[in-house]
């Protein structure tokens, strides 16, 4: 995997947003419907306003791309400010002329979630593959809303969050972790893994060490994002606080300084 090691979040969100906007450019180039895969919470920010900023003043098109989620919370009720659904139409897919009927998540609000989640996986094979999913990492390393102990071969199911990522996710509904869901529709990591790229961004020093096992520690489901080392073709992009536990530092320093022009991401 390509590990990024960058000054600043805004670098990150740079690098994120030119390797989206390659790959969905050479997707599109060889024609046919065009899938790109969002992740939601607070790293991809950058990288959202980023593409949105070349949308708007570059004309940068998405026409012709489908958007599917990572994961939904199980029982907000649709149009809820904080389901994922909501989130990712305010942020991103609204702005940049995506119709909602060609932005899918789960249904999280469905009477039987365990199904619902069998028909996102089925609706995701069926317009697939993914050309670029953007992922971000949880502090326990959980990729989409897949914990700690997760099969590193699932497919998409309801899973129930750690209290430690419910406590994370508190600051979305008022500091209020009452507030967060208890269960949630997430990709399995099986699933993640169909993507033809992989686009992980980390920011920050509470992912440091998430990312340092994810990239130099053993293939475990005990972090779920060490599964990204049987992928083929991974950018992972962090700042130099997320990236501070990687010993390997310097050489994905040199690697990037000695990156071939043609090489792209
Ligand atoms: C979001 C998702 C999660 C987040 C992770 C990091 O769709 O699947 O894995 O990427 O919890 O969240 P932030 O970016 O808010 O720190």
């Amino acid at each position: 995997m390509e590990v990024v090691l960058l000054p600043t979040p805004e670098d990150c969100g740079r690098v994120v947003a030119d390797a989206v906007a390659g790959s969905v450019l050479a997707a599109l180039g060889r024609g046919g419907s065009v899938v790109l895969g969002l992740a939601t919470g607070s790293s991809p920010l950058l990288a959202y306003r980023e593409l949105l900023r070349r949308h708007r003043e570059e004309g940068l098109s998405f026409d012709g791309v489908q958007a599917f989620l990572l994961d939904e919370y199980v029982g907000l009720p649709a149009g809820h400010p904080e389901s994922y659904r909501e989130v990712i139409r305010r942020e991103l897919t609204d702005e940049l002329g995506l119709d909602p009927a060609v932005v899918h998540g789960p249904d999280g609000a469905a009477a039987d979630p365990l199904q619902a989640a069998h028909d996102y996986e089925d609706r995701l094979l069926a317009a697939g593959p993914v050309a670029v999913q953007v992922l971000g990492i949880g502090a326990n390393g959980h990729l989409g809303f897949n914990e700690p102990g997760s099969s590193l071969a699932s497919r998409t199911r309801v899973k129930t969050l750690t209290e430690e990522t419910r406590i994370d996710n508190a600051r979305f509904f008022g500091d209020d972790v009452t507030a967060v869901p208890r269960h949630v529709i997430t990709q399995g990591l099986g699933t993640i893994l169909g993507a033809e790229h992989l686009v992980l961004v980390a920011t920050g020093e509470a992912k440091a060490a998430a990312i340092a096992a994810a990239v130099e520690g053993p293939l475990t489901a005990s972090c779920p994002a060490s599964v990204l080392q049987l992928h083929r073709h991974v950018t992972l992009v962090v700042d130099e606080a997320a990236g501070a536990q990687l010993a390997r530092a310097d050489y994905y320093r040199y690697v990037l300084s000695h990156k071939l022009t043609d090489q792209g991401w």
